[in-house]
C-alpha cells in the first residue's frame, strides 16, 4: 500500500506540470480505487432501480440527485475529454475514481474509455450501492471507501427487520461526516488539495456539537424505508448543494423548479452581507463603506467544495439620488463575468471575490486542475466574518442622498469556462443566484 501511495504523489512530479507520460509503467493507478485489474465484478452490484422495488422514496429522491448525475453531467465529461488527451489515457481513472467508483475498480474505465461503451451500472455514477455496499474508509479523501460486493447492505437503521431481498447491517460510518469525506475531499495528482468539506468541517463548530454532513444534507423525516414496513426516521436521498442539473431532460421541469427552490433556500441561508458606512459625509469627500460579510455555516467555508469552478462574490453599487451608478464592483462586464480591476479595466474598484481560483507556476489562472501549481482561496471559514473597505468618491457636484447596495452573488460555473470547454449552449442556462442583500442610504452634506 505505502509504495503505491508514493508513486500516486511521484508521477506528476515526473510530469513535470502536465507533460504526457509515455509507456505502461507509468499508468496511473492505486490498490484501493485505481485498480489495474479490477478488484471487484460490475455485475456484482445491483442498479438502482432494482433497490426502487423496495425502496422507492429513495430510489426517487436519488434520481434527482447529483449523485445520478455524475456521469452524464456534460461539465465532467468535457473536463475528462480534455484530461484524456492531455494524458493520453494513462491517468483515465483518476477523475473517474469518485464519479463511479464501481465502474473503476470494475474494469470499465480503462485508459482510453469512452463515455459511449460503459455498462449501465458505471453510468449510474454514485449508485446505492457504491454507498450501501461500503464496509470501510481507508482515507478520508480519493475514493477511500473499502467496497465489500459480497456484503450485507449497511446503513443506520439499528435494527432492520428481515428481508429475502439482502441481509441488512448497522453501519456507524453511515451516519459520519467521513463517510462523506471518502468522495468530497479531494487532491490532485500533484498533491494539491481540491475540495475539503471535510478537512473544514473537523474542528468546526458543528463537528463539535456533533453535528454531521448528514445533518443538513440528508435531513430526516418519518416514513417507511421500505414499502409495506415499519415508520422509520429516514434520511433525504436528494443531497441538495449549489448545482442545478445543466443537462436538459435529466430532471422534468416540475422536480427542476423543485429543486431551483431548494437550492435558492439552502443558499439563503449560507451567507449574510451587511452594508455601513459614515453617515454624514461632505460632497467631494470619499465615503467609506464598510462590507461585512458573514458566513452562516458551522461546518464548512462559504463557498466549499469545487470552489475553483463556482463563482461566489460581492456586487456593491452605488447611486446618486437621480439614480445614476456612480460606483460599482461586481457587476456582469460584456462578457458575463463579474468586473472588477484587472488588466482590462485598470483603476476598477477590485472584485470582492469569496470563492478560489487555480494559478500555474506563474501565477496566471488556470481552467484545468492538473495544470494548477497553487490554489488559492478567499472562501470564509465557519461562521466567519470578513469586512471589506471600499472607498468611493464623491464629486463636489453630487447631490445626496447616495444609496449603497451589496449582494452576495452565487453562480454555479463562469460562462467563460463553459465557452472554453466548447459547452456554450449551457452557458446561457447559467443562473445567478442571490445569496444576501443589504442597502444603505448616505446623506451628503453641501462641500
Ligand atoms: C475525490 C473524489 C473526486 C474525484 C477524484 C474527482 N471528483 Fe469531480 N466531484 C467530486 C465531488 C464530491 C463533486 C461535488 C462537489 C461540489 O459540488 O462542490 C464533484 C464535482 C465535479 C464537477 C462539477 C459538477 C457540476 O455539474 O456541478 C466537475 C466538473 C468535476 N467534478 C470534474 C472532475 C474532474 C475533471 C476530475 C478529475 C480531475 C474529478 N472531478 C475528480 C468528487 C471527485
Ligand atoms: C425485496 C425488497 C428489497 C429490495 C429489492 C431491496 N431491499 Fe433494502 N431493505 C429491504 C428491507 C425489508 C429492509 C429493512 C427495512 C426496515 O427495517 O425498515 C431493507 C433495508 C435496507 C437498508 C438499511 C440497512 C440498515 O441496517 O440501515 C439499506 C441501506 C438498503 N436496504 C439498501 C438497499 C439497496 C441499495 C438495494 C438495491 C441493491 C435494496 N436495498 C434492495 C428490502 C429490500
Ligand atoms: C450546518 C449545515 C451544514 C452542514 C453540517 C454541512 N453543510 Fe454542506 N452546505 C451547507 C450550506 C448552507 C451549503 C450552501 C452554501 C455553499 O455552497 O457553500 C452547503 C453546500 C455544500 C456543497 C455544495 C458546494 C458547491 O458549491 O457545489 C457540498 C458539496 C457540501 N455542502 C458538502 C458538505 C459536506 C461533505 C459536509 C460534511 C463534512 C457538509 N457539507 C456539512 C450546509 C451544511
Ligand atoms: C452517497 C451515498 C448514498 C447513496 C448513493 C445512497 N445512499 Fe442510502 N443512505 C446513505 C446514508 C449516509 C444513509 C444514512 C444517513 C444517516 O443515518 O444519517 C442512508 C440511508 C439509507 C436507508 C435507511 C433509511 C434512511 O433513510 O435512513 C435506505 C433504505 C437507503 N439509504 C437506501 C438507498 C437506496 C435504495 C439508494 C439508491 C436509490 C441509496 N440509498 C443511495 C447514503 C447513500
Ligand atoms: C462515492 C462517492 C461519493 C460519496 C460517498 C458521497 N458523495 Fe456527494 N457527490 C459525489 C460526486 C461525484 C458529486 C458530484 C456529481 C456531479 O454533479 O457531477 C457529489 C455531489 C454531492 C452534492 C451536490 C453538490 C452540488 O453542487 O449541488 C452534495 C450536497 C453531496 N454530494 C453531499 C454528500 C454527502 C452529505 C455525502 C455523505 C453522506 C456524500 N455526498 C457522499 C460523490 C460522493
Amino acid at each position: 500500500m505505502k509504495t503505491l501511495r508514493t508513486i500516486l504523489t511521484l508521477i506528476p512530479l515526473a510530469c513535470g506540470g502536465g507533460g504526457s507520460p509515455s509507456g505502461p509503467d507509468e499508468l496511473l493507478s492505486d490498490e484501493l480505487s485505481m485498480p489495474r485489474e479490477p478488484t471487484v465484478a460490475l455485475d456484482g452490484f445491483a442498479s438502482a432501480e432494482q433497490c426502487g422495488l423496495c425502496h422507492e422514496a429513495h430510489y426517487l429522491e436519488w434520481s434527482t440527485s447529483g449523485h445520478a448525475y455524475a456521469m452524464i453531467d456534460p461539465v465532467f465529461r468535457a473536463f475528462v475529454a480534455v484530461r484524456q488527451e492531455h494524458y493520453g489515457g494513462k491517468q483515465d481513472m483518476f477523475c473517474l475514481q469518485c464519479h463511479s467508483p464501481i465502474g473503476t475498480r470494475g474494469g470499465d474505465i480503462v485508459p482510453g474509455f469512452d463515455f459511449a461503451d460503459l455498462q449501465p451500472i458505471t453510468l449510474e455514477g454514485v449508485t446505492c450501492e457504491s454507498c450501501h455496499k461500503v464496509a470501510s474508509l481507508a482515507r478520508p479523501y480519493n475514493s477511500g471507501h473499502v467496497l465489500d460486493p459480497d456484503g450485507p447492505m449497511r446503513g443506520t437503521i439499528a435494527e432492520p427487520i428481515i428481508s429475502a431481498a439482502h441481509e441488512s447491517q448497522f453501519s456507524p460510518l453511515h451516519g459520519a461526516a467521513s463517510f462523506c469525506a471518502g468522495c468530497h475531499d479531494l487532491r490532485e495528482v500533484s498533491g494539491l488539495v481540491l475540495e475539503r468539506p471535510y478537512g473544514e468541517w473537523q474542528g468546526s463548530p458543528a463537528a463539535a456539537a456533533g453535528v454531521q454532513c448528514q445533518g443538513c444534507h440528508m435531513p430526516s423525516y418519518e416514513g417507511p424505508a421500505v414499502v409495506g414496513g415499519p415508520t422509520r426516521r429516514l434520511h433525504r436521498h436528494t443531497w441538495i448543494g449549489a448545482g442545478i442539473p445543466l443537462l436538459e431532460g435529466f430532471l422534468t421541469a416540475e422536480e427542476k423548479a423543485s429543486l431551483r427552490a431548494e437550492v435558492k433556500r439552502l443558499l439563503a441561508s449560507a451567507a449574510r452581507v451587511d452594508i455601513t458606512a459614515d453617515t454624514s459625509v461632505r460632497a467631494g469627500d470619499v465615503v467609506d463603506l464598510f462590507v461585512a460579510v458573514t458566513n452562516n455555516i458551522a461546518a464548512h467555508n462559504f463557498p466549499t467544495g469545487s470552489t475553483f469552478n463556482r463563482q461566489a462574490w460581492v456586487e456593491v453599487v452605488v447611486r446618486d439620488s437621480d439614480g445614476r451608478i456612480v460606483f460599482a464592483t461586481g457587476t456582469l462586464d460584456a462578457g458575463g463575468e463579474p468586473s472588477g480591476s484587472s488588466l482590462a479595466a485598470p483603476g476598477a474598484p477590485e472584485l470582492l471575490r469569496l470563492g478560489s481560483i487555480l494559478v500555474d507556476e506563474r501565477g496566471e489562472p488556470v481552467l484545468f486542475p492538473w495544470r494548477a501549481a497553487e490554489h488559492v482561496s478567499n472562501a470564509l471559514g465557519p461562521l466567519r466574518e470578513r469586512v471589506f473597505r471600499l472607498r468611493v468618491p464623491t464629486g463636489r457636484a453630487a447631490r445626496g442622498p447616495l444609496s449603497a447596495e451589496a449582494r452576495i452573488l452565487f453562480r454555479a460555473f463562469s460562462p467563460t469556462a463553459l465557452r472554453a470547454l466548447g459547452l456554450d449552449e449551457y452557458a446561457a442556462g447559467l443562473e445567478i443566484h442571490e445569496v444576501s442583500r443589504d442597502r444603505i442610504r448616505v446623506e451628503l452634506r453641501p462641500p
